[in-house]
């Protein structure tokens, strides 16, 4: 059983995909901590300057360093750098606004791609992204788009974020999630599409509980 969830950024996405998998007793996979656990590498061995990526010694670093997913709860998986869970690091705004430059590296996503293919492969899996139903398993029964009002969504990711940055402003937080929306709708590699035969989503008057039974009254 593989059940896609896309959608732009903030959209819920991960948080359903979460409670679905809890549903039927299957992996979650969070396809986006792929790319900013890469984009955390680059960070750290300091491989972009003015939003331009250092590709050579970014992918040198994915060779020296393994990006895994490992158990922390049952059916939870969290992604680690060498076995270190690094969840807290990758939620920061600094990876946020960087993650995307990072993930339309064509080379970057053909890693990202077997790494997710591989962890599907003898699973059952919910995994939610940007490309999961479109590119990542086309042939996916069950493929769900999650949408909502960039006004929504740029609350719904303010609030997650002041809890860590306390200095942040609702507006940076719009204009950040726009630029990012913009940067994966229109790469080059894997856009953000709503991908063939799935089913379209506005979360924007619905709970997260709803959408989540939405979509398991849907698969049933
Ligand atoms: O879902 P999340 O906001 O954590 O994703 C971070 C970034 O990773 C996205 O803005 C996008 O650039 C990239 N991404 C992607 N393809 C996916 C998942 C995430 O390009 N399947």
């Amino acid at each position: 059983m593989i059940i896609t969830i896309d959608g732009p950024s903030s959209s819920g996405k991960s948080t359903v995909a979460k409670l679905v998998s809890k549903f039927y007793s299957i992996v979650h996979i969070d396809s986006g901590s792929i790319y900013r656990a890469i984009t955390l590498l680059a960070i750290d061995n300091n491989l972009i300057h003015e939003k331009k990526v250092n590709i050579q010694y970014l992918l040198k670093c994915l060779e020296e360093n393994k990006i895994s997913f490992k158990k922390k709860e049952k059916n939870i998986f969290k992604i680690c750098i060498n076995e270190n869970f690094i969840e807290k690091r990758i939620r920061t705004s600094e990876i946020s606004n960087n993650v995307s430059i990072v993930a339309a590296i064509k080379e970057v996503r053909d890693y990202v791609l077997k790494l997710q293919r591989k962890i599907a492969k003898n699973q059952s899996v919910v995994m939610d992204g940007r490309d999961i139903g479109s590119v990542v398993f086309p042939n996916a029964k069950y493929k769900f788009f999650l949408d909502a009002s960039l006004t929504n969504r740029s609350e719904r990711r303010w609030n997650d974020l002041k809890k860590n940055e306390k200095d942040i402003s609702l507006a940076n937080v719009k204009i950040d999630l726009n630029n990012r929306d913009i940067l994966d709708t229109n790469r080059e590699h894997s856009p953000l599409v709503v991908p063939k035969n799935s089913i379209i989503i506005n979360s924007d008057n619905l709970s997260i509980d709803q959408v989540t039974d939405k979509i398991i009254e849907l698969i049933k």
